[in-house]
């Protein structure tokens, strides 16, 4: 563990709202230390619309570079000096470097959950697949999807034009792509699941813990076919993920969706390589990150409990 600073370390910030069930903060400080950066990464709730102040103070505290979460990944867009085409095109930038007061975005969500899901699949087929969900995530993990071979999607979301918004997207940036449009509704789903390769939850129902929302059926998922692999944007379980193995199918949580962006991190930020073992680190990370998360948590019940 770092236990001294000094003028010349690296301030990183990790940004969004809500930010009290994130865990990447402690999985970044870990990669630091691994690849041997005087760094540290600090979480802070910046609301939506404290953007420009929040980059006016970054600048002045001459902040290296800035983790971005829920509800900063489109609005960034505009501040950037330099950014990538695709995460322009999907309006999702998840990491922006600081370099000589110019900010630097690349957005690695997509890339994150691809990977995770081509080793899932390994030598199976993931040309069809089911999007649950047409939120920021979801534009980017499907581009990425299509890099690797998925030309048939489907995509269901609680407000449809949005997910319409999407496959216009999808079909003007990519040949050869078939994009169907519904409503999160059982029946929609139930009717086009039974040929799909791969399904991604990409909503944030499901999660479980007190007020969380969920789906209101899962028995679309009945008719998906025993190859499909059900991949969920979150970790480390939901219900999505639990009827998934119930029903025999790989399942993939959001965690590596997350570790499998430090490689391109690590050497965005500092130019340094680090292996697939190295990945291994940061899964610890992550595992003791939850269970830290689980603590607070629990220790914040209680305070409630004593105050009531
Ligand atoms: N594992 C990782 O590395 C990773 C990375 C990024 C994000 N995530 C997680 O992914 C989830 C989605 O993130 P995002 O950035 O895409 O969020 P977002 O842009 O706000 O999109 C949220 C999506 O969830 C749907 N949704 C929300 N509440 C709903 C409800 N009550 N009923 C039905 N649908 C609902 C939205 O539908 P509408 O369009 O109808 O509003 C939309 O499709 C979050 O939970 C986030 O924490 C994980």
């Amino acid at each position: 563990m770092r236990i001294k600073f000094n003028p010349d370390t690296k301030l990183y910030f990790l940004i969004g709202d809500p930010m009290e069930h994130s865990c990447t903060a402690l999985v970044n400080n870990r990669m630091f230390e691994l690849v041997n950066q005087n760094a540290v990464c600090i979480p802070v709730t910046i609301k939506k619309g404290q953007l420009p102040e929040f980059i006016r103070a970054a600048k002045l505290l001459r902040a290296a570079g800035i983790y971005l979460t829920m509800p900063h990944k489109g609005d960034i867009i505009p501040y950037l000096d330099e950014c990538d085409e695709s995460s322009k095109i999907f309006r999702s930038v998840n990491h922006v470097k600081i370099e000589n007061g110019r900010l630097i975005g690349i957005g690695l969500d997509g890339m994150g959950m691809g990977k995770t899901i081509e080793k899932a699949v390994g030598n199976g087929n993931m040309r069809r697949v089911l999007l649950i969900g047409a939120g920021a995530v979801a534009g980017p993990i499907a581009a990425d999807l299509y890099k690797r071979g998925a030309r048939d999607f489907k995509i269901a979301n609680r407000t449809v034009q949005k997910a319409l918004s999407l496959a216009k997207l999808l079909e003007e940036n990519f040949k050869d792509i078939k994009v169907e449009c519904g409503s999160l509704d059982d029946s929609f789903l139930s009717a086009i699941a039974g040929d799909r390769d791969v399904v991604i939850q990409c909503t944030s129902l499901g999660i479980g813990g007190p007020g969380a929302e969920d789906f209101k059926s899962l028995k679309f998922m009945d008719y998906l076919p025993k190859h499909c692999v059900a991949a969920d944007v979150l970790y480390p379980q939901s219900s999505f993920l639990m009827r998934a193995q119930r029903n025999g199918l790989r399942t993939v949580n959001g965690m590596w969706m997350a570790i499998n962006q430090q490689k391109e991190l690590m050497k965005f930020h500092f130019g340094a390589e680090i292996t697939d073992r190295d990945l291994l680190e940061a899964e610890e990370a992550f595992r003791i990150a939850l269970t830290v998360r689980d603590v607070r948590e629990e220790r914040l019940q209680y305070r409630q409990q004593l105050l009531k």
